[in-house]
């Protein structure tokens, strides 16, 4: 595990170049993505730099890890439409390579679909995580067990009411969503983790310096052998 303190402007730049630097290696990647505030930057990132020509997402395949259950593609605060808005709509990736899970009909089935699918397009080359307040990565709540895949699952109230700020009131705040499981994202040859504001210090403090446990699912993530956290100094203020 290798932990990174910088800006969040500098965090951004060093991970979009991580990508640079990869697709330059190979354009074919296999990308596991994040939605939620932290990225964002580093996908604006992205695409100044697809932009200025230095990488392309033509021959890429990604994979988000989550979405609420009852959005339609088309709602403002279905992590599709996030994608497509902050992303996909800006670069020269083929949207038929993009993979979301959908967030209507989901059922066993679509579960097990996307979990296949997943395995059958190979390693992922980075599995990109935010990080709950509550410790969750992708929707994987406290307490999911390690070897959990792509499933439907409750949302804790702290995720309800952390997300609650990008609609109008808690009531319409999805219960449930469809994630990958935590065995999905341990799969990936890297994993970065980007986390970012003091809100958030003391759970870092529990991922990084803590004992791996189901009870803080980013800790888990020590388990992993390749795994790079990206924090701002805010994010890395508890760690001493
Ligand atoms: C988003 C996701 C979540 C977020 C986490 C942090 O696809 O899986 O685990 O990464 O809730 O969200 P933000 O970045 O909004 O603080």
């Amino acid at each position: 595990m290798r932990v990174i303190i910088n800006s969040q402007e500098q965090s951004n730049e060093l991970v979009a170049m991580e990508y640079v630097k990869l697709l330059k290696d190979k354009p074919a990647s296999v990308l596991g993505l994040a939605t939620g505030s932290t990225p964002l930057g580093l996908y604006s990132k992205l695409i100044e730099h697809y932009k200025n020509g230095a990488v392309s997402f033509k021959d890429v395949k990604t994979f988000n890890l989550d979405e609420y259950i009852g959005l339609s593609s088309e709602h403002e605060q279905s992590y599709r439409y996030f994608m497509n808005k902050n992303l996909f709509e800006h670069i020269d990736i083929d949207l038929k390579n993009t993979n979301v899970p959908s967030g209507l009909g989901a059922d066993e089935k679509a579960c097990e679909d996307y979990e296949r699918s997943l395995i059958e397009a190979g390693e992922m080359d980075i599995q990109l995580l935010g990080l709950g307040t509550n410790g969750h990565i992708g929707f994987n709540e406290p307490l999911t067990p390690f070897d959990s895949v792509t499933r439907i699952v409750k949302l804790a109230d702290a995720t309800r009411e952390a997300n609650k700020r990008f609609f109008s009131s808690i009531d319409e705040v999805p219960t449930h969503a469809i994630t990958m499981g935590i065995s999905s994202i341990m799969r990936a040859r890297k994993i970065i983790l980007m986390v970012f504001g003091a809100a958030k210090a003391e759970v870092v403090k529990q991922v990084v310096m803590g004992k791996p446990t189901i009870a803080v699912p980013g800790s888990l993530l020590q388990l992993h052998n390749n795994l790079d956290i990206y924090l701002d100094f805010e994010a890395a203020s508890r760690l001493g």
